[in-house]
């Protein structure tokens, strides 16, 4: 079968990963058959420099007709000083929602082979921990009002609708359905109107899942329970605000922000897929870029929008695989030895057989 990519490789490390990216997706279709045709799409610095706008329409349009977009990274010093509206992350936050993507998931699992990068006790982490938080995406206070003069007096207006946060809930239950069958809600329900609004919409979506254990926690205690006793946790919901901090937060527990992969999906089968990192431009062009989390997001791609499952645990396998033989990128090698983007990548094609 045929899949329609839109690949945006953006800016700083972005164009080095996501070639890799593209070298596995190769292999996999030799494999199994399968034809994965990219399409080149502008987005972030590079399309500012361009065309003077972070997401021209037309570089949208190849992303809406496409099977599923493959981002790596956007951003850097260089656009720094031009305003919020203009810098490159606004065309992800466009990307987000001209694609109707209003759920973001991020799985972050310790690979025991890299237990020694996590900052926590082991007696905290145990084994195998994985957590998948899902991070409400095209609502809350990112996308309301906003007022004031940026100088003497600003607002921003956090406000959710009930549809918004049913159709997160579901999704969030329908993944513990596939796990361990718990979901933990979090919000700041004892403060904000927003938040008792998530609490009891989630209440209500709770009834048709009977067989999910669910609980509410406010941010302020889950930021501290992810520390205290991660393992606590299967699956986690919450809204824009709070899932942008505490997915960094969880992704640090993991040890390693060049390892973790997300997902952006909608009502449809057209997701987006991107590491969790930015465009690290401190070593862009070195060489030094860890290819993993850009990797494991294409079996993410596999996974949500082409449901190719086989396919998607291979490329898991094989990332499992080369760490297992001790394989380390500077970012995770703790200091020891390490080996290039390219010799990453390569060691994990070599694993596809
Ligand atoms: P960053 O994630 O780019 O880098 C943070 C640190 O992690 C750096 O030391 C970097 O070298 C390292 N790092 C990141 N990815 C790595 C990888 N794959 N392998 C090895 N080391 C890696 O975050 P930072 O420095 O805050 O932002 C840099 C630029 O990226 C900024 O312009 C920012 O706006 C943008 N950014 C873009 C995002 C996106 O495209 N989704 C997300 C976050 C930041
Ligand atoms: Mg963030």
């Amino acid at each position: 079968m045929e899949y329609k990519i839109a690949r945006i490789p953006g800016d700083g490390i972005g164009p080095e990963i996501s070639e890799e990216a593209v070298r596995v997706l190769n292999r996999i279709g030799e494999l199994y058959g399968h034809t994965f045709t990219c399409a080149e799409v502008d987005a972030g610095g590079i399309a500012i420099d361009k065309y003077g706008d972070p997401l021209p329409e037309e570089q949208l349009e190849i992303c809406r007709k496409s099977d599923a977009v493959l981002l790596a990274a956007v951003g850097g010093e260089k656009w720094d000083d031009l305003p919020v509206d203009k810098r490159p992350e606004k065309g992800l936050l466009r990307l987000r929602g001209g694609l109707g993507l209003f759920a973001n998931l991020r799985p972050a699992i310790i690979y025991s082979e890299l237990k020694a990068a996590c900052p926590l006790k082991d007696e905290i982490v145990g084994d195998n921990l994985d957590i998948l938080i899902l991070r409400e995406l095209t609502g809350d206070v990112y996308f309301g009002e906003r007022g004031g003069d940026d100088i003497t007096y600003s607002s921003d207006l956090m406000n959710y609708h009930d549809y918004e946060v049913e159709r997160i809930a579901r999704l969030a239950f329908e993944s513990a359905r596939k796990r361990d069958k718990k979901v933990t809600s979090v919000d700041k329900a004892n403060v904000l109107a927003t938040s008792r609004l998530w609490r009891n919409t989630v209440n209500r979506v709770a009834k048709d899942y009977p067989d999910i254990e669910l609980n509410h926690m406010y941010v302020d205690n889950a930021a501290m329970q992810l520390v205290r006793n991660p393992r606590q946790f299967d699956v986690v919901v919450t809204g824009n605000l709070f899932g942008d901090i505490l997915t960094d937060e969880a992704s640090m527990i993991t040890g390693s922000i060049g390892m973790l992969p997300s997902a952006s999906l909608g009502s449809t089968k057209l997701g987006m897929y991107e590491p969790i990192h930015g465009s690290a431009p401190d070593i862009a062009g070195t060489g030094k870029a860890n290819p993993i989390a850009m990797i494991l997001s294409c079996a993410m791609m596999l996974r949500y929008s082409f449901d190719l499952e086989t396919e998607a645990q291979a490329i898991e396998a094989a990332v499992k695989a080369v760490l297992k033989n001790g394989a380390r990128t500077a970012d995770i090698a703790a200091g020891g030895k390490s080996i290039s983007t390219r010799e990453m990548s390569d060691l994990i094609l070599a694993e596809l057989k």
